[in-house]
């Protein structure tokens, strides 16, 4: 039997999971005739606002893409500026984001990190561990095939160990492996930045995610564009394969 859809017809308006993919800090910086880290270092503000929006509409979790496995193909200087910059961010916000409850956690591939900035994770991930107010994870040195991949190796090397048979691999055995695990998949994936592509982010979790692209440049994403992805997301029907009559006759 097919089962059911998990919240379609809770007919919740508000996603429990919002990631996003925050694109434009580049252009950003070019059209103001500056570097490009100083789109970046614009993008931390646009950052701390998106966390607060979220945290004051009620969302539990939001993913954000900071640096994709493909990132470290950018110009050595760039790439060096941006660990920089997420050094000094969590210098910065991690007092501030645990005075608010936030949980912050990290996903990527992390042994490819400086020490310093492995340090400040951790140090970060553990003073907040037992918040309980939004779940914050950043992606940093993630890819999506790569998250895939490593949970495959996972599941082959406790197949090898007679831990579990071949035949326990399924959905939820995989999905259990993911950097993502114990988090619900997103409802809603936001992208700035014009392009219309999910770029190997989450690649498994965004399976039934609801996709809102808008032109604004990563740096100049505020509440006002925070509200229209809203806005977008509570007039979707989430349909996860049933027809649009089977979800409004269970509605009635
Ligand atoms: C994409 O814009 C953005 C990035 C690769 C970096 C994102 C980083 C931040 C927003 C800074 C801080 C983040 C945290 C979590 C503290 P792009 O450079 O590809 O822009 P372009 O397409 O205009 O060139």
């Amino acid at each position: 039997m097919a089962e059911s859809p998990p919240t379609a017809l809770s007919a919740a308006t508000v996603p429990r999971h919002i990631a996003v993919i925050m694109d434009g800090n580049g252009r950003w910086a070019r059209r103001r005739s500056l570097p490009r880290h100083a789109g970046h270092r614009a993008g931390v503000k646009a950052v701390r606002e998106t966390v607060e929006n979220a945290a004051k509409h009620g969302v539990d979790y939001l993913t954000l893409f900071a640096f994709s496995s493909e990132n470290w193909q950018r110009p050595r200087e760039e790439v060096s500026k941006l660990m920089g910059l997420f050094v000094e961010a969590l210098r910065r916000e991690v007092a501030e984001l645990h005075r608010n409850n936030v949980r912050l956690r990290f996903i990527g591939a992390r042994d490819q990190l400086d020490a310093k900035l492995i340090d400040k994770i951790t140090a970060a991930e553990t003073l907040t561990a037992d918040n309980t107010g939004l779940n914050l994870q950043v992606a940093v040195a993630y890819g999506g095939r790569w998250d895939i991949v490593e949970a495959a190796r996972t599941l082959a090397a406790r197949v090898d160990a007679g831990d579990i048979r071949q035949d326990d691999i399924d959905e939820e055995a995989f999905a259990a492996e993911l950097q993502l695990a114990d988090v619900p998949d997103p409802d809603l994936l936001i992208r700035t930045g014009g392009e219309h592509r999910i770029s190997n982010f989450l690649l498994w979790n965004l399976a039934y995610a609801e996709i809102w692209f808008c032109d604004v440049l990563w740096p100049e994403f505020g509440e006002p564009e925070f509200e229209s992805a809203l806005g977008f997301y509570a007039q979707r029907q989430r349909r996860y394969g049933h027809t649009g009559e089977q979800l409004e006759a269970v509605k009635c």
